[in-house]
């Protein structure tokens, strides 16, 4: 057999070898402490966050069809590993208040400046770019759930007072 074969062979085998180690798939549902226990979270916010961030900030990933595939599947589990540690919407009100009130900016900076959804996803996923008008009405949304957490808890709850 020529070597090219043999090498073509062996590729293959690996990656009908890679097929059986499938990660753990994330299919749970909410928590009881989910974001709109304690935010008013409106239609139009809701299918945002829904389509372009819950598959890797929620207990739950509607799964395409390259998770099937290894190693697809592996960066898809990664991403979402990663993404629901910093961010869950589906656990938001267990968070301490500072982490709840402290989230609201970070997702604005992240849409800000186009860091989220992340670019390597939106590659594939065309549909979950945010449009110029989702991206201001999720800052305005953020900015609101601030100022309703402000108006509910003392500020001293909310941030961490600058070191004297
Ligand atoms: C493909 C998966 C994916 C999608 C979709 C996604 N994110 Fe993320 N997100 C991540 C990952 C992974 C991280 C952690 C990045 C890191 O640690 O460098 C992250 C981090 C974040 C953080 C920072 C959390 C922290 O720990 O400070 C925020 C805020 C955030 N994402 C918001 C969003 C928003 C809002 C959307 C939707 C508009 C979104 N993300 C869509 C994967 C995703």
């Amino acid at each position: 057999m020529r070597l090219w074969k043999k090498i073509a062979l062996a590729l293959a085998a690996v990656f009908v070898i890679l097929q059986f180690f499938r990660p753990e798939k994330n299919l749970g549902s909410s928590s009881g402490h989910d974001i709109a226990q304690s935010f008013t979270v409106p239609p139009g916010i809701q299918t945002v966050l829904l389509r372009s961030c819950y598959d890797c900030h929620s207990n739950h990933t509607v799964y395409p069809w390259y998770a099937e595939i290894q190693p697809g599947g592996w960066f898809l589990a990664k991403h979402i590993r990663d993404g629901k540690r910093g961010l869950n919407f589906d656990e938001y009100t267990s968070y301490r208040l500072m982490k709840q009130y402290r989230r609201f900016k970070d997702i604005t900076e992240n849409v800000e400046n186009d860091e989220m959804p992340l670019p390597s996803y939106l590659l594939i996923h065309r549909y979950a770019k945010l449009s110029a008008t989702e991206k201001n009405d999720l800052i305005q949304w953020c900015a609101a759930m601030r100022d309703s957490m402000k108006t509910k808890f003392p500020v001293d709850s909310l941030e961490r007072r600058p070191p004297r």
